[in-house]
């Protein structure tokens, strides 16, 4: 009897060895807005917030209730950040405190994300059924907060993803990683890429496919921070406060200095003018910041790794801003090009630079997707073809 069960066990062991046999792990690294984010507060000292919220963790983001009027000046006290003049930086507002949703080391791959509104379930399932990929085992994710931009959360982050990284390549028999990126998610795989040395690259990594990545940054924040994000939810007095504006304006290496990106009467701003933008905004704090933060960008390197980089095309997108004032307090009207609906065309440079720059060794793939938006490319059928090649050839 004994023996019978343990030649069953180990024969599911050998059926789930078999079907995990030659299949990278995925590793989803999420775009802008798309983390779960939980918040304590301090209601002594955070009066605009109700005491029954007082000291408990509860969902800071997305949480519909905190939408509701009761609860409206609270959000807005508690979902800014704070400058610190003396560390010049950024901070929690005094009396909160803020984390991830989950540790997505042990759990489920949607879980700490804001999967809904992207259609993040579409692509987990063509892994799961069709692929028969185990979720949280070999296809995983990574969440961040998403509003911050320094070095230094940066730099955490990059620790988080190399240790699920190479915890997730253990527990799938030295499995390399795919790392599968949208949008945001792309700037911080790059950055964290930017970072790791050639040879823990040749181990851990198969590929790192990049979906809509705004690796220049986007001019669609040049935006928000006038106006702020579907205003009034998220006035521009809060965005001006997370840091990461500070690295996500359009980047001069690949915007050049003769491209106009915003016009108002006395002054128009190249991506090279930023500093002086933020400052005529009123943003004076995050323009300090964005002397620091703005370099992260223009300083990457290839990815040297193999790299595809997919983007929708040919979908109406801002891609320059007319302001009537200068101090960007009257009309603002945009101009459209041809880009995914958020990022235009430009942003494809920075994928074909590598051309020349990256290590011939690499693999180097860009490839456009006409009338796809930002967000629908996740769950493009084409597009999941193409990871299927790249993944299974
Ligand atoms: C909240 O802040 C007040 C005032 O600083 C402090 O006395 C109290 O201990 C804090 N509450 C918690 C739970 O930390
Ligand atoms: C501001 O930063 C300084 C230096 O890092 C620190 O000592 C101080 O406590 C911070 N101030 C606040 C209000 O957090
Ligand atoms: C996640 O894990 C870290 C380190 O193990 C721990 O400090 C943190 O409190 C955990 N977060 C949550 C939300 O459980
Ligand atoms: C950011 O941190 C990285 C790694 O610690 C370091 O190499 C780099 O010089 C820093 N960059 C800036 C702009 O501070
Ligand atoms: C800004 O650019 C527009 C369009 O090219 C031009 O007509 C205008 O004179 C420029 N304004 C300034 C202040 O340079
Ligand atoms: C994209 O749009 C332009 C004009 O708007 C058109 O000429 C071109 O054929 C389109 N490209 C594709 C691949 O459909
Ligand atoms: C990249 O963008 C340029 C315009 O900036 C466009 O001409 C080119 O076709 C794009 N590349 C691909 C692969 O779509
Ligand atoms: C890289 O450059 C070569 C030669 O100029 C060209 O044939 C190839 O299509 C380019 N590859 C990409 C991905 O742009």
């Amino acid at each position: 009897m004994v023996r019978c069960l343990l030649l069953f066990v180990s024969l599911i062991i050998l059926w789930k060895c078999s079907i995990n046999e030659g299949k990278p792990s995925i590793i989803f690294v999420p775009g802008f807005l798309c983390s779960l984010l939980e918040i304590r507060i301090n209601t002594t000292i955070q009066t605009k917030c109700p005491k029954s919220i007082d000291n408990q963790w509860i969902l800071l983001w997305l949480n519909l209730r905190l939408f509701q009027p009761e609860y409206f000046l609270c959000f807005h006290e508690i979902f800014q950040l704070i400058y610190n003049e003396t560390s010049m930086n950024f901070e929690n507002p005094p009396g909160i405190q803020t984390r991830l949703l989950t540790n997505s080391s042990k759990s489920s791959f949607l879980n700490g994300l804001l999967w809904e509104y992207i259609g993040l379930d579409q692509f987990l399932f063509h892994f799961l059924f069709k692929h028969q990929y185990e979720d949280g085992i070999n296809i995983r994710s990574i969440s961040y907060d998403f509003r911050r931009g320094t070095n230094e959360s940066l730099n955490e982050f990059c620790q988080r993803l190399k240790e699920l990284i190479e915890i997730t390549y253990l527990t799938n028999k030295n499995e390399k990683i795919s790392l599968i990126s949208h949008s945001l998610g792309g700037s911080m795989t790059l950055n964290f890429l930017n970072q790791q040395n050639e040879i823990w690259k040749e181990k851990y990594i198969h590929s790192w496919i990049s979906l809509s990545g705004n690796l220049a940054g986007g001019i669609d924040n040049i935006q928000s921070l006038i106006q702020g994000f579907v205003s009034p939810l998220i006035p521009k007095t809060i965005l001006q406060t997370w840091d990461f504006y500070s690295w996500r304006l359009p980047n001069s290496f690949i915007y050049g200095t003769k491209r106009i990106l915003i016009e108002s009467p006395k002054k128009n701003y190249s991506s090279n003018d930023f500093f002086d933008f933020l400052n005529q905004l009123g943003a004076k704090q995050l323009a300090q910041v964005y002397l620091k933060s703005s370099l992260i960008l223009s300083t990457f390197s290839p990815p040297n790794v193999n790299t595809f980089c997919f983007f929708g095309t040919n979908i109406s997108t801002p891609i320059k801003y007319i302001s009537t004032s200068n101090t960007f307090h009257g009309k603002l009207s945009i101009l459209y090009g041809s880009g995914d609906g958020e990022l235009d065309d430009t942003n494809n440079y920075s994928c074909q630079l590598w051309n020349q720059t990256m290590d011939p060794k690499y693999q180097l793939t860009i490839k456009s997707f006409p009338y796809v938006t930002h967000v629908g490319l996740l769950s493009n059928s084409n597009l999941l073809r193409q990871i299927d090649q790249i993944l299974f050839n």
